[in-house]
């Protein structure tokens, strides 16, 4: 049947569709001979030894023995699905970025995730959840690399090391597979504040969503977008779910994950099957982009801030609907490769130092975890958008590049007709932001330095229930690890944030109650952050 032929969306075409369905009338090895029988060693009679000859079984068998490739390091639990992005127009006065005028459709696939969990560990675990988005657009490839919690525990890509060794399993003993109720968690992020904030966030009822279908996204870092007059507008990015927020109670959560542990990947395959096609609505905070880069004396450079909603209204930008799914696990949901770093003209990063490292991450992790350089040309990653690179040869080259003048200029194939620096029409160009002049140095800003308002403000937008379910989490986790110093700690961190909150978990842990360390900030609640829904809309 020829060489195997895919679609640009990894589907298999023609002919192809029978052979990679092996469901055509006769099987063939690798190299498209037929085979006469494949269930059967070649041996020196029926009862005798197995002969080395055997080039059928080596092939059969050496492959089987490839079929692995390594987990992504963290958020090696998810469940991909297809759909279609539709703008509204209503940012294109902030972003020439083409598939965000008026009414323009774009395919995407969308890969959901737990953070630290192993790929077959449990979905309704307590963990942040990702929710990474790929667009691909007119101009090429866009991912929006997010979580369902808006900020993060570090300030500065140089703690990721950290906070994900202090994240996964014991190196001792690796447990816990999946949660957070561990002594090295708890040790880092109570000894390394800024985490405060994301902590909070998964001890609350975010922590154990009810479906991906409820639960929010968020580009998490402040970006910037470029209009076509080069105006330039700092945005945080979010996505809200038609069916609203919901989560699960902890109870819920431990019975299904003995029951199901499949949980949120049926959930989310079962509805795309039925029809029931899940919803998000994209929008957009917006902030001018003034040289300080601060809103409201908030740092938008400090990726433990949100902007509460109240101060800067979430903009509907468009509409996310998922309605396919995947057709091959391996090839789609695992071979997807997301990258902070893929961006399209009209949409640029800022100074946040955690992004500045993740720029660098994702790439690199991908070589080794995608086996080389050319995991772009995998089906799943392709551009729909034209490629015309210079990028050549590697570990899995599938493409037969044309020419002998990949380098330029040139005078053989063309000569390259491209200026640099000229911009052609629809080019990517980074914004000439200007950088204060600068000293060279290893450290924070003052801006950076409060762990607690934020997370106050959280606490006090809680409704009651909401409020018990912080502490009844706290107190389970906490009652988890085995060092008494790592709980009186923790409980030190909780009275920078509320009384109530750490007399409430002092009392469950039977331990006395730490006086404040800093003076409790004077923050309003946030009602935008309460949740409160825990049953599904329609019941
Ligand atoms: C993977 C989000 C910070 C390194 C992911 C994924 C998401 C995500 C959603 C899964 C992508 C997928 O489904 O394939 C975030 C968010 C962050 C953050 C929202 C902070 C705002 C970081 C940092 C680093 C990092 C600071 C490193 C310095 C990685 C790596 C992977 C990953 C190595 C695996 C990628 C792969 O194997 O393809 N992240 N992340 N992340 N992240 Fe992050």
């Amino acid at each position: 049947s020829g060489p195997a032929t895919v679609s640009p969306t990894g589907q298999p075409t023609g002919a192809d569709q029978a052979r990679m369905a092996q469901s055509g009338s006769y099987l063939t090895n690798a190299q498209g001979t037929r085979l006469y029988d494949t269930d059967h060693s070649l041996k020196a009679g029926p009862r005798g030894p197995v002969l080395l000859q055997d080039h059928h079984l080596r092939e059969k068998v050496m492959h089987f023995d490839h079929e692995r490739i390594p987990e992504r390091v963290v958020h090696a639990r998810g469940a991909g699905v297809h759909g279609v992005f539709r703008s509204y127009g209503t940012a294109a006065n902030v972003t020439k970025a083409a598939f965000l005028a008026e009414d323009v459709e774009t395919p995407v696939f969308v890969r959901f995730s737990t953070v630290l969990g192993s790929r077959g560990s449990s979905d309704t675990v307590r963990d942040t959840r990702g929710f990474a988005t790929k667009f691909y657009t007119s101009e090429g490839v866009f991912d929006l690399v997010g979580n369902n919690i808006p900020v993060f525990f570090i300030q500065d890509a140089i703690k990721f090391p950290d906070v994900i060794h202090a994240g996964k399993p014991h190196p001792d003993r690796e447990i816990p597979q999946a949660q957070s109720a561990h002594d090295t968690f708890w040790d880092f992020v109570t000894l390394h504040t800024e985490a405060t904030h994301h902590t909070l966030w998964n001890m609350s009822d975010r922590g154990i969503p009810r479906s991906y279908r409820t639960m929010e996204g968020f580009g998490v870092h402040t970006f910037r977008l470029v209009n076509a007059a080069g105006e330039t507008t700092l945005v945080k990015f979010h996505w809200k779910p038609k069916l609203g927020v919901h989560s699960l109670v902890w109870e819920e959560a431990q019975i299904i994950n003995g029951v199901d542990p499949d949980f949120h990947r049926r959930d989310l395959y079962d509805a795309i099957e039925a029809g029931a096609y899940p919803e998000w609505e994209f929008g957009i905070q917006t902030f001018p982009d003034t040289p300080d880069q601060t809103f409201e004396g908030i740092d938008l450079l400090d990726p433990t801030n949100i902007v509460p909603e109240e101060l800067a209204p979430v903009q509907p930008i468009g509409l996310l609907t998922l309605n396919r799914n995947p057709s091959n696990f391996f090839a789609e949901t695992e071979q997807v490769a997301f990258h902070v770093g893929h961006l399209v003209p009209g949409i640029d990063i800022t100074d946040d130092p955690l992004l500045a490292g993740r720029l660098f991450s994702y790439l690199d992790t991908q070589i080794t975890r995608l086996g080389g350089p050319n995991f772009p040309q995998i089906p799943i990653n392709r551009p729909h958008s034209p490629v015309n690179d210079m990028l050549r040869d590697g570990f899995h080259q599938t493409a037969v590049h044309r020419g002998v003048a990949p380098y330029r200029p040139n005078s053989l194939d063309g000569g390259c007709p491209f200026t640099p620096g000229k911009g052609l029409e629809g080019a990517y160009v980074e914004t000439p932001v200007r950088v204060p002049e600068a000293t060279k140095v290893r450290e924070a800003p003052e801006s950076f330095q409060d762990h607690f308002s934020q997370p106050r403000r959280f606490w006090l937008s809680m409704s009651p229930v909401e409020r018990e379910h912080i502490i009844g989490a706290y107190t389970f986790e906490l009652g988890k690890c085995y060092e008494q110093a790592i709980r009186e700690r923790a409980l030190e961190v909780l009275a920078n944030i509320d009384p109530e909150l750490c007399e409430g978990v002092a009392a469950g842990l039977g331990l006395p109650v730490p006086a404040p360390t800093v003076p409790l900030a004077d923050v309003e609640p946030s009602p935008a952050l309460s949740q409160v829904g825990h049953t599904w809309p329609t019941d």
